[in-house]
């Protein structure tokens, strides 16, 4: 889609979640709207949000709003980051690139996920904009320690390190389409691909996209076994001192959810938390991401910045966040939808309708900047 097309037909980002069914085949479609179990936690994060009820001051005259912030030194157009997503490059040929390339112009931070289909290193040389790089803890510490100091010659500024993906879920709709590793597509999966041409067709600029991070030519349906097997389930406090040790800058971890576990990791020197439940797609049952944030702002000090992830699809979902004492909220879906809509220019439509929708949601309630959010905009 055109920068047209995304006006005329991807006006909201349902609308363009709608969209990028369409153009999708269902097995990738279904692999990013996706959850684990009974994918419950997915859907509570978004019906925690719209749940919060705020109170406008209509006679607050905020003829001017702000919503530029600073994190690490960044200056942030906008208080959303881009959410690292692996695998990207199914979407859309060179997805990473192009997304890092419309965050760079929005004025925000894209993370490189581990799983990225263009190295990290041509990631981070794509653009100047502020990157993070996520990372794992592997069974091969040597591995992490690789990906670590890669991350830190390349340029990135800041290293997330997820802790709740240390055990594969399991995704009834990936089973349903084959989307397993091993990997066993069917007859109906590959009509499901044959009767997408656009799709086809664009992903012959970038075919076979890897796990190119590791240094595999393997496919992706080969190698995956693989990776999931070096995820270490026991993963503790002294793994997160050790990759703190390695990295020198913002070390950001990503995946809790419980208030006790951010003031240890704070003890630990961890500089930010993204409170997340990776969206949905790990532990079914698991509270959200929007509903688990005050206990953990309240928890951790004031120098501890606290991020949140899941459900955001609306500008006024990401100032009830700001509301609750989040710095910022990470976006993963939309701006994969974005891509698989319209490569870089739709990811930049993502970012710009979230910045165009909390501006209108700060006029209307009344709020010219967001130091003016604070829980006291809920109703009692
Ligand atoms: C297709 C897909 C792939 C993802 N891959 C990763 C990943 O490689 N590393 C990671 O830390 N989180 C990953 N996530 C989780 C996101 O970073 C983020 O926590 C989540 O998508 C936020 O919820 P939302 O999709 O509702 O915005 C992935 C999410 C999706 C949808």
């Amino acid at each position: 889609m055109n920068r047209a097309a995304l006006q005329r037909y991807g006006y909201s980002i349902h609308a363009l979640r709608l969209e990028a069914r369409k153009r999708l085949p269902r097995m990738l479609f279904d692999m990013v709207d996706g959850a684990a179990g009974d994918e419950v936690t997915v859907k509570r994060n978004v019906d925690d949000i719209a749940a919060l009820q705020v109170v406008p001051k209509v006679l607050a005259g905020a003829a001017t709003r702000s919503q530029a912030t600073e994190l690490f030194g960044h200056k942030l157009a906008s208080p959303i980051i881009v959410a690292p997503t692996g695998l990207a490059g199914l979407l859309w040929p060179h997805a990473e690139l192009s997304a890092a390339r419309a965050a760079a112009r929005f004025g925000t931070i894209y993370t490189t996920s581990h799983a990225s289909t263009s190295t990290m290193e041509e990631i981070a040389a794509e653009t100047k904009g502020p990157k993070w790089m996520q990372v794992f803890l592997y069974k091969d510490r040597g591995l992490t320690a690789e990906f670590v100091s890669r991350a830190q010659a390349a340029g990135y500024q800041g290293l997330v390190l997820t802790v709740d993906n240390q055990v594969m879920a399991v995704r009834d709709r990936d089973a349903r389409n084959g989307l397993m590793f091993p990997m066993k597509l069917r007859a109906r999966g590959f009509l499901d691909l044959a009767s997408h041409p656009g799709w086809l067709l664009r992903m012959r600029r970038a075919p076979n996209p890897t796990f190119v991070n590791y240094g595999t030519r393997t496919s992706i349906g080969a190698f995956g076994p693989v990776m999931a097997e070096q995820l270490d389930p026991d993963i503790g406090w002294k793994d997160v001192e050790w990759v703190r040790s390695l990295w020198q800058g913002p070390m950001i971890l990503k995946g809790l959810l419980d208030p006790q576990e951010a003031r240890e990791a704070e003890a630990r020197g961890v500089d930010a938390i993204i409170v997340s439940n990776h969206g949905g797609r790990q532990l079914d049952g698991a509270v959200s991401g929007i509903r688990a944030l005050s206990a953990i702002v309240d928890a951790v000090g004031d120098k501890t910045v606290v991020l949140v992830d899941g459900g955001f699809r609306r500008g006024m979902d990401v100032v009830k966040a700001l509301a609750l004492g989040a710095r910022a909220v990470l976006i993963g879906r939309p701006q994969l939808w974005g891509v698989a809509c319209g490569g870089e220019e739709g990811v930049h439509w993502v970012l710009e309708i979230f910045a165009r929708e909390i501006d209108r949601a700060m006029a209307l309630g009344g709020w010219d900047g967001i130091g003016k959010l604070d829980r006291s905009i809920f109703a009692a």
